[in-house]
């Protein structure tokens, strides 16, 4: 496994409509693994692989993961539960209601922003051996994840989806992100 660089915002990668995944191989396999190292070492909850630079439609998630580190009693050690999550090829069966909450991305370091996410949903998507497989999340931080990095996939990213743009401007300027100049999100037709 090896730890990539993540692709900072302005960077045209993060604007592109990913291809589907077709081939179920070894090389998704390295691919899956970096995703994950990479996100776990850079503390994220969340991570689509155009991130790290790789246009296509995989994303990784562990919606526990900084909230399960504890001490253990016995051996005075940090232990750190994993649920690893990974969706490759995901599509949103069912959407509904609406939600407003805090999100970050790790393309966008010491932003957070208010962002507008579905309240309920359902995906559809594959695992790593090809199987199908539907999720359905409400209301939680998996939920609002789960768009988020959908959305990288098509080329879209949590400013577009800001419940209120004077606010997430002045954050990406307070960032140092304010002057930079990224492509609009692509047009989905269909
Ligand atoms: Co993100």
């Amino acid at each position: 496994m090896t730890k990539q660089e993540i692709v900072k915002y302005g960077d045209p990668t993060l604007r592109k409509v990913t291809s589907r995944v077709i081939k179920f191989d070894k090389s998704l396999r390295k691919l899956v693994e970096d995703l994950f190292e990479t996100m776990y070492a850079s503390d994220g909850v969340g991570l689509a692989a155009p991130q790290i630079g790789v246009s296509k439609r995989i994303l990784v998630l562990d919606v526990d993961y900084p909230s399960k580190r504890y001490i253990d009693e016995q051996t005075k050690k940090e232990t750190v539960a994993y649920t690893p999550l990974l969706l490759i090829n995901p599509v949103l069966i069912h959407k509904e209601g609406q939600i407003i909450s805090k999100e970050g991305c790790l393309s966008f370091p010491n932003v957070v922003i208010d962002v507008i996410r579905f309240k309920k949903i359902i995906v559809r998507y594959q695992d790593l051996l090809g199987k199908e497989r539907k999720l359905a999340a409400e209301d939680d931080l998996l939920c609002r994840c789960i768009q988020h990095e959908i959305d990288h996939l098509d080329g879209k990213l949590f400013v577009d989806k800001t419940a209120d743009e004077t606010q997430m401007k002045r954050i990406l300027q307070e960032a140092g992100l304010g002057d930079i100049v990224s492509p609009p999100s692509p047009v989905m037709i269909g």
